[in-house]
């Protein structure tokens, strides 16, 4: 039997909702180049390249730093997996949907987990913490830098001292941080970090940057036995990135070059005006949302400029005013996780999507879509986020972008 189907076309669409990030064109075009084998010496030069620039966007001088294959949750898996060994006492605070993944992952690696529990929309609570872990030998501290569930920047340096304190290795998810927010991962004393591809580096999704320290190195060449994940093994990993290039598996040359790209631009503009780009759009998008009469969940103190979690007005449908943005608008936003699920919307801009006009266009769509619910905004979004951009346009950072 034949099938004879057309070719698929995706539709074009705005992605402003919690990733993926909208990608930009010269990574796309980079995605279409030849594939090259993994083992091609001229793949090695790309490789090189781009563990360089992971360096630079992870703010670390660590060796092993390199993308495994798989989106972020495959970075989460690869740095937990090489740190823990059955019966290793790992603190994870959890104030979110990701701090409860981390705990799940670091538990099916045999952890003993002391989750501490927290707010949802609140940093965690490093305090609580410290009690929770009196008497015990905590071995690793796995901390989620961004939640996006709710949009709460944490605060590195605090659970750095504690990880110092209890003379663990101290780790980070920084899923949705890396390329949008500072992170310095020396500086912020992280023995490992994870990321993705698909955020603040506005790149497909499909690999995953990560980054271990010398102090985590030791770890793992200390274990006891083999590290039970043999796609993770970073042993194997670093003999496939580093010197013999030996086989492991077949990396898709593709993504690499995606990756390379998406680094590449990232570091062009430079890291400063990058994070400067991301304040810019999200004090203007705060502004216009809330001269719609919207508010938001985290308070500016705790709250991430590239993931804005909003409260959905109580006479307003959740799933109709983001359908009408998608099927009117083109534009994706995202819809609250676990307990706030039908109660937020989450607006990333991140990266190549952190812009004046996403922000505009997202404004101008969406009140039209809550007028279409029946809900009258108090004002006018677009004029208020423009007020903004005016602001910040005579300020250093140009974000005309
Ligand atoms: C903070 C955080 N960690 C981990 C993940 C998992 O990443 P992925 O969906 O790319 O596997 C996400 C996804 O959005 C995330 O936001």
């Amino acid at each position: 039997m034949t099938h004879s189907l057309p070719t698929f076309v995706p539709p074009a669409r705005l992605l402003l909702g919690p990733g993926p990030s909208d990608v930009a064109p010269s990574v796309l075009r980079a995605l279409a180049a030849p594939t090259l084998g993994h083992l091609d010496p001229k793949l090695f030069e790309a490789l090189d390249q781009i563990r360089a620039m992971l360096r630079t966007l992870f703010g670390t001088r660590n060796a092993a730093t390199l993308a495994v294959s798989g989106t972020g949750t495959s970075g989460m898996e690869a740095v937990l997996c090489n740190l823990i060994e059955p019966g290793d006492a790992v603190l994870v605070p959890v104030h979110g949907y990701f701090g409860a993944r981390v705990a799940e992952i670091a538990a099916r690696c045999g952890a003993d987990v002391v989750r501490v529990d927290g707010t949802w929309g609140r940093v965690s609570d490093v305090a609580a913490a410290r009690v929770a872990c009196q008497g015990r030998r905590i071995r690793v501290v796995a901390v989620v830098h961004a939640e996006t569930s709710t949009g709460v920047r944490e605060d590195l340096e605090a659970w750095r001292d504690l990880s110092r304190e209890l003379g663990a290795l101290f780790v980070a998810d920084t899923v949705t941080s890396l390329g949008c927010i500072p992170i310095d991962a020396d500086a912020h004393g992280l023995d490992a970090a994870w990321s993705c591809t698909q955020k603040g580096l506005s790149c497909t999704p499909g690999l995953a940057p990560v980054t271990f320290s010398e102090r985590a190195l030791e770890r793992i060449r200390a274990r006891s036995r083999k590290v039970q994940s043999f796609y993770f093994d970073l042993g194997l990993l670093l003999d496939f990135w580093g010197g013999a290039h030996a086989y492991h598996h077949t990396i898709s040359s593709n993504l690499l070059y995606a990756l390379h790209e998406a680094a590449r631009l990232v570091l062009a503009e430079g890291l400063e005006q990058r994070f400067a780009q991301h304040s810019a759009a999200s004090r203007a998008c705060v502004a216009g949302l809330e001269a719609l009469g919207l508010s938001l969940l985290v308070e500016e103190a705790q709250r991430l400029p590239q993931l804005l979690a909003v409260r959905i007005p109580s006479d307003v449908p959740d799933v109709s005013v983001r359908t009408r943005l998608l099927q009117d608008f083109g534009i994706e936003i995202g819809g609250g996780l676990g307990p706030f699920k039908g109660q937020l919307w989450r607006v990333g801009l991140m990266g190549h999507g952190a812009t004046r006009r996403n922000v505009t266009t997202l404004l101008a769509a969406l009140g039209a879509c809550l007028r279409a619910e029946g809900f009258q905004p108090r004002g006018d979004g677009v004029a208020a986020a423009e007020r903004v951009f005016s602001g910040a346009e005579r300020g250093a950072a140009s974000v005309a972008r």
